[in-house]
């Protein structure tokens, strides 16, 4: 079974063969219509289910607009229209939709709901996000730097704010892909440990700097996301906001880095929270085609699932 659960639990070569593969049906609809088919229909006959339990707009647009170009169709739940939100345990859910569906993308909360879903799923399961990670929109940030810049290996990765599942995936993917990351961050906020062990283990640097002038120096990459995630208790908001001003994605502070240095936000963003707009709409930002290159990656990651 070839679930997508996290980029650090995924081979490598199954990355790079799915980078690969986005970029090749990215640029072969290159000029059509949003809606039109790809030549290739792998998914004709095939349903994918998409569970969200938390909100989204581009993982729930890009997933199902992919599917339905590689000539599949689509479910689209809430966790709470279904049992599970309602007592059902995950893993009859799980069994349930199997006989069903022929693949299962969830956004949930905790991961373990995750890991249950695919351990007992008789189909392949991906991670849409939880609150440790987001591998799905990493393989597209990775798709986006290499499309723009060339490979990402020995680059510079910055990431400013809070220490979150988003930065996590990214240092699952400094391991992976070979780049050298470096926080910047409230040590309240710091990345999680294992993936920052993960990240050293497989052999790239991860450096901590406090101070984001330091930081950013020479990077290649800064990325960004918001002061406060889905997870995060909305009471928490004023204190991680007083601790994370000073890492505010700013023009002066995108000065500091390398000239052609790009910047990235999963999005949704908080204009002029974690990066002022003049950062978000510059010319080193690349936010939008970070978004785009959800749809291009992800119709990969399926494919690699179902061996289509
Ligand atoms: N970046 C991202 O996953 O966005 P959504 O929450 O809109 O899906
Ligand atoms: N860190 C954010 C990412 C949203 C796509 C969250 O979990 O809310």
């Amino acid at each position: 079974m070839k679930h997508f659960l996290d980029v650090h639990k995924t081979p490598p070569e199954a990355l790079r063969e799915m980078l690969e593969a986005g970029r090749a049906m990215k640029h072969a609809r290159a000029g059509r219509g949003k809606a039109a088919p790809d030549d290739a229909q792998p998914l004709a006959g095939r349903m994918v289910a998409l569970i969200f339990e938390k909100p989204s707009t581009r993982t729930r647009v890009s997933f199902d607009v992919g599917v339905r170009q590689l000539g599949g169709e689509t479910l689209v739940l809430t966790g709470s229209e279904m049992q599970l939100g309602h007592g059902e345990t995950v893993a009859d859910t799980a069994r349930v939709m199997s006989r069903y569906v022929d693949l299962i993308m969830i956004r949930t909360f905790e991961e373990a709901t995750l890991l249950e879903l695919a351990e007992h799923a008789s189909v392949p399961v991906i991670n849409g996000l939880t609150d440790a990670s987001h591998p799905c929109q990493i393989m597209a940030d990775v798709m986006t730097y290499e499309e723009h810049r060339g490979s990402i290996a020995g680059r510079k990765v910055v990431w400013a704010g809070d220490g979150n599942n988003v930065c996590a995936s990214l240092l699952h993917a400094a391991g992976q892909f070979g780049f050298d990351f470096t926080f910047s961050g409230p040590e309240t906020l710091d990345p999680d440990a294992a993936a920052v062990a993960f990240a050293r283990e497989n052999g790239a640097t991860v450096t901590i700097a406090r101070a984001p002038e330091n930081a950013v120096a020479g990077a290649d990459l800064v990325v960004t996301d918001t002061w406060l995630s889905m997870h995060d208790a909305p009471g928490a908001r004023e204190r991680r906001h007083n601790q994370l001003r000073p890492y505010q994605v700013t023009a002066d502070l995108m000065a500091k880095a390398a000239p052609d240095a790009l910047f990235m936000h999963c999005l949704p963003a908080h204009r002029e929270e974690e990066a002022t707009s003049e950062v978000m709409d510059g010319p080193h930002s690349v936010i939008f085609d970070e978004a785009e290159y959800r749809l291009h990656a992800q119709k990969a990651v399926m494919r690699w699932c179902l061996g289509v």
